[in-house]
């Protein structure tokens, strides 16, 4: 593509900082315009509250304290890109599932079950802060009521697509890091992987420039 753009939704106190790190994105080669949610009314309120941002083009949500990074993520996020319809997200066999919402299969593989932040402790299939929708997706949130938290919750948002058949889940390639940096811990994980990525190939790791370069968002005379 010659442009690309991308929309940001984060709370009134945090917006100032992404504004500061990104700004318009001219730097990188894309387009960056930005909305804020005011109050914290869980992650499908993302498509309320930035439903101008989506008109009729299929949407990405990413989840900004996710970090990926790996050989194939560039195709794998291409491919899933290409999508008009329905929904597709990634799942990752962790040993501990509890923190995540989860996707279960059945024995042909096809997802069946989906549950945010299972009880019992053991291995599951959690599925990553990164969600690719057709455009209905703002129809669809719309029409969430919250959960006992008060939120409205995006495994319900998945499920009005797995109950239409609508839902593709792929697994993560093995080659990719995936970080939720939700907490202290989890931060000096991710924090750890990305040093030693660019310690072991002498380069950074999801660095703008050099994407916005390489993928040729940004000329020469840029
Ligand atoms: C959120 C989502 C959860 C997902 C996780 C990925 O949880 O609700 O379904 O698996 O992100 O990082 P949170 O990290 O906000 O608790």
């Amino acid at each position: 593509p010659s442009s690309v753009s991308g929309r940001l939704s984060s709370t009134p106190d945090q917006m100032p900082l992404y504004r500061r790190l990104l700004g318009t994105g001219e730097g990188f080669g894309v387009r960056l315009s930005y909305r804020v949610q005011a109050k914290p009314l869980g992650l499908p309120d993302a498509f309320r509250v930035g439903a101008s941002f989506v008109g009729r083009e299929p949407v990405c949500l990413a989840l900004g304290d996710n970090v990926m990074f790996g050989p194939s993520l560039a195709k794998t996020l291409a491919r899933a890109a290409r999508m008009d319809e329905g929904a597709r997200i990634f799942a990752r066999r962790v040993p501990d599932a509890r923190p995540f919402g989860t996707v279960a299969f059945d024995a042909r593989g096809r997802a069946r079950r989906l549950v945010e932040k299972p009880a019992a402790k053991g291995p599951g299939d959690a599925v990553p802060g990164l969600y690719f929708f057709g455009p209905d997706v703002v129809a669809l949130a719309r029409r969430l009521t919250p959960s006992a938290r008060g939120e409205l919750e995006i495994m319900d948002l998945l499920r009005a697509y797995l109950e239409r058949g609508a839902l593709a889940v792929d697994r993560l390639a093995s080659d990719i890091a995936w970080f939720d940096m939700g907490t202290p811990d989890s931060l000096l994980d991710a924090a750890r992987a990305v040093r030693d990525r660019e310690r072991k190939r002498g380069a950074k790791v999801g660095w703008p420039d050099a994407i916005g370069w390489r993928q040729v968002w940004l000329s020469a005379a840029a």
